[in-house]
């Protein structure tokens, strides 16, 4: 099938590779001619595992071409994929969806009629029908529109994008659920199951499993700060929980709590929109889901204040500073953020990460970045892990050990080994947790 894919961002550019990989013919529209021209180079404007490799394939084998703005190649497609970004607004909790609008307004000038555009967006309950109707008065036609979120994860985004857990697809008619499924036969065919549904729970589908996801980590997160007020240990509590098969022990893994560019934003953008439709109550305790999971950051600040008193020129190096491993994505990423607010309490911070410092630019400079975890290390008074990239959680206790006279290290994401870093004569506190002696 003749696809476009309109934006290039972290969604977008995993979907227009993953679509030529199932043997579409891609037209990706960027506007953004920095990233168009990266992208077109073969080179991701973000780090993503496997992707770039896959891009380049691609673009070689003439199967995906990129624009910045949409023409007749991209007038005639079949079916148009919107993947822009919906961010929080900056004045309030509700999603941003000036994008979406723009994007859609753009395409009903070049749209046949016959065509089927389908969001990916993640949107506020409702946006779809407003989104049709603003289509619909620009190309003079009845647009025929689809819902169809996507549940990739930075790090794994192709392989999450080729074999999901499930497709869901929101349509008003039949027809162009059809279409939709179509263009996923592939992977259809492969035995993943395709839910074909109303657009209305199509758009909730997405918010409410973000919501679900993000109140799983909160859970356990506010179990943490139970143990920790009591001396239980909320590793072994997930542990023992996870196994019942109702609850499992996925996203069950207490720490520092979730970020990047789509928990937070989600959950605050659903609150926000079941107000406007006056059930503002049903989901209010995301509002707590939230607190819980800053106050995780607070707990990192106390801990580091309790450890050096006065953090006035105490060297600290925080190891990790994307939201996430394997992503260099710094969007409300909560290891920066306790970086910054213990830089801003007067600590000499160094960061470090394998992938981030890139991302980070020339943004933040009180923040001293550390090329190499060693260099780190040396002679700073403690040592934060706030993000659990697989080069921390393989370090050498011991070799660190030599590098550093106070031996203290955080380890916010519950990943080292207790017991090997004790000793190596670390004093190691991890959050939830009751280990240190
Ligand atoms: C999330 C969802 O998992 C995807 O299904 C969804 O498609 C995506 O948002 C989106 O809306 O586009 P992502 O933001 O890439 O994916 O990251 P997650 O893997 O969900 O992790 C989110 C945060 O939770 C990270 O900061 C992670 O460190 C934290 N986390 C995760 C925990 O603190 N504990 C856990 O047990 C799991």
């Amino acid at each position: 099938m003749r696809i476009s894919v309109f934006g290039l961002g972290y969604l977008g550019a995993t979907h227009a590779v993953a679509m030529a990989q199932l043997g579409h013919e891609v037209i990706g529209v960027e506007p953004d001619e920095k990233k168009l021209e990266s992208l077109k180079a073969g080179t991701l404007p973000f780090y993503e595992p496997g992707l770039g490799e896959a891009l380049r394939q691609e673009l070689s084998a003439g199967r995906l071409n990129l624009v910045s703005t949409p023409g007749p190649e991209v007038g005639s497609c079949d079916v148009h994929f919107i993947c822009v970004g919906t961010p929080q607004l900056t004045d309030s909790e509700g999603a941003d969806l000036r994008y979406v609008i723009a994007a859609g307004s753009e395409l009903a000038l070049h749209l046949k009629p016959d065509a089927v555009v389908v969001g990916k967006s993640t949107i506020p309950v409702g946006t779809a029908e407003t989104l049709r109707t603003e289509m619909t008065a620009v190309a003079g036609f009845d647009v025929r529109l689809a819902w169809n979120p996507e549940f990739l994860r930075e790090g794994t985004a192709l392989e999450d994008s080729l074999a999901p857990d499930r497709i869901v697809i929101g349509a008003w008619s039949e027809d162009d659920a059809a279409v939709v499924q179509r263009v996923y036969q592939p992977i259809i065919d492969g035995g993943v199951p395709c839910l074909v549904m109303d657009v209305a729970t199509a758009e909730l589908v997405k918010v409410a499993a973000n919501s679900f996801l993000a109140t799983k980590i909160s859970f356990i997160n506010a179990m943490a700060e139970i143990a920790e007020a009591s001396g239980a240990d909320a590793v072994r509590l997930a542990e023992a929980i996870g196994m019942d098969e109702r609850i499992g022990s996925k996203f069950l893994r207490n720490g520092l709590g979730f970020g990047g560019g789509c928990l937070p934003k989600d959950i605050r953008g659903f609150m926000a929109r079941a107000r406007e439709l006056g059930v503002g109550e049903s989901i209010e305790f995301l509002r707590q889901v939230d607190h819980v999971n800053l106050r995780r950051r607070d707990r990192v600040v106390e801990l580091a204040k309790k450890e050096l008193g006065a953090l006035e020129n105490k060297r600290v190096l925080v190891l990790g500073i994307s939201f996430k491993p394997n992503s260099d994505d710094l969007r409300d990423s909560p290891a920066l953020d306790v970086a910054l607010r213990l830089s801003s309490l007067g600590a000499e911070v160094r960061v470090h990460d394998p992938k981030a410092l890139g991302a980070l630019g020339d943004r933040h400079p009180e923040l001293l970045r550390a090329q190499d975890v060693s260099a780190g290390l040396e002679g700073c008074d403690l040592v934060i892990l706030g993000t659990e990239w697989e080069e921390y959680r393989e370090m050498d206790p011991r070799a660190a050990a030599d590098l550093i006279s106070n031996k203290v290290i955080i380890d916010a994401r519950n990943v080292l080994e207790v017991e090997a870093w004790q000793a190596a004569g670390w004093k190691l506190i991890a959050l939830g947790r009751n280990v240190h002696k």
